[in-house]
């Protein structure tokens, strides 16, 4: 009877130390600890042994499955073992390595563009205000003395949402800062000298133009600011953007709905690609009677100068970049570079 009992265990001691893995082990274990287990089946025969035996049988079978189960736990924990320094080995970390590193992040070519102008403009008593980028026909077209059928509210180059103001209009993305001008001087007494920079919509698409773009829109209304004004704060601007006295800029009659005279003006690239050729960065001019009224003021005694410039543009001079695109591909390459 003993001896039946040794074998058990000894067999148990071969399957197991047989197997290298966790899940086999526990098949193995059902074959002496399951429910048809032969240990199992064994201890049920216990009605089958003799009254005077079955003490005895009692005693071995159960050091029989304590030894089973004992043997199983040491197989168990060695596996686990060996396991687990197997993948210590394998994913060993050298700490007193140096680390990688991480990439310090920049600021965006656009944003630093745009602080800067915020500082030049601010150090000449310029406010500077935010707006929606979400505005209603009347701040972004009407206001402006846009005339209804003017192409510059044609569906090609206007982004609309499904979506209308309190008048029945579709609202829209702006789509130009120009807007800010009527927002801004409806809620300011004069004498009114501000810029609003931020971003601007238009369905548009290649090398110098993009569907989201930023632009710097500047205004100064008072009793006497005349289109002189505007080229001396505009030019001073310039130079001290892009921290340079000789710059070559021109001033191009133009037309624009709330301005009269109109003006573009373009620069010269100093550098890259495009060196020599003209960039235009900015439309401007003498704000519109008309416009001046829809502030809310009298177009007899208040004038001034409005002017909208393209942040990308300025930037692009800058840097002496020729695709404006680059600005939103996120190509680490490039951006790294502007510092
Ligand atoms: N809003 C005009 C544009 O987007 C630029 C502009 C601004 C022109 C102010 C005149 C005065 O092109």
């Amino acid at each position: 009877m003993k001896k039946l009992f040794e074998e058990l265990v000894s067999n148990a001691n071969i399957e197991f130390n047989n197997t290298n893995d966790l899940v086999s082990l526990e098949q193995i274990k059902s074959k002496f600890l399951g429910k048809e287990g032969s240990v199992t089946k064994l201890l049920k025969n216990i009605s089958k042994i003799k009254k005077e035996d079955r003490k005895q049988f009692g005693i071995y079978a159960n050091s029989c499955k304590s030894q089973i189960e004992n043997l199983l736990k040491n197989r168990r924990n060695h596996i686990s073992n060996v396991y687990l320094n197997d993948k210590l080995n394998k994913e060993y970390i050298d700490v007193t390595l140096p680390g990688r590193g991480f990439l310090g992040g920049s600021i965006h070519p656009i944003m630093i563009t745009w602080a800067r102008i915020e500082k030049i403009f601010h150090s000449i008593g310029f406010d500077v205000a935010d707006g929606p980028e979400i505005e209603d026909d009347w701040n972004n077209f009407t206001a402006l003395n846009n005339p209804i059928d003017h192409p510059a509210r044609s569906m090609q180059d206007t982004f609309y949402l499904d979506m209308n103001d309190n008048y029945g209009k579709k609202l829209l993305l702006r789509t130009h800062t120009s807007p800010m001008q009527v927002r801004y001087a409806k809620s300011h007494k004069p004498p009114i000298k501000v810029i609003s920079p931020g971003r601007t919509y238009r369905v548009d698409n290649d090398s110098t133009h993009s569907p989201m773009f930023h632009q710097v829109e500047g205004l100064w209304i008072s009793e006497d600011i005349s289109f002189a004004n505007l080229k001396f704060i505009y030019i001073n601007f310039l130079r001290c953007f892009f921290e340079q006295e000789n710059l070559d800029v021109r001033f191009r009659p133009s037309f624009f709905p709330f301005t009269e005279p109109s003006v573009e003006m373009d620069m010269m690239f100093k550098t890259g690609p495009n060196k020599g050729k003209w960039l235009e960065i900015s439309g401007a001019g003498q704000v519109h009677p008309n416009v001046i009224r829809n502030f809310g003021l009298d177009p007899e005694k208040y004038m001034g100068f409005a002017f909208g410039s393209g942040l990308e543009r300025l930037t692009m001079l800058r840097y002496g970049i020729s695709d404006l695109r680059n600005f939103y591909e996120g190509d680490l390459r490039f951006l790294s570079q502007i510092k």
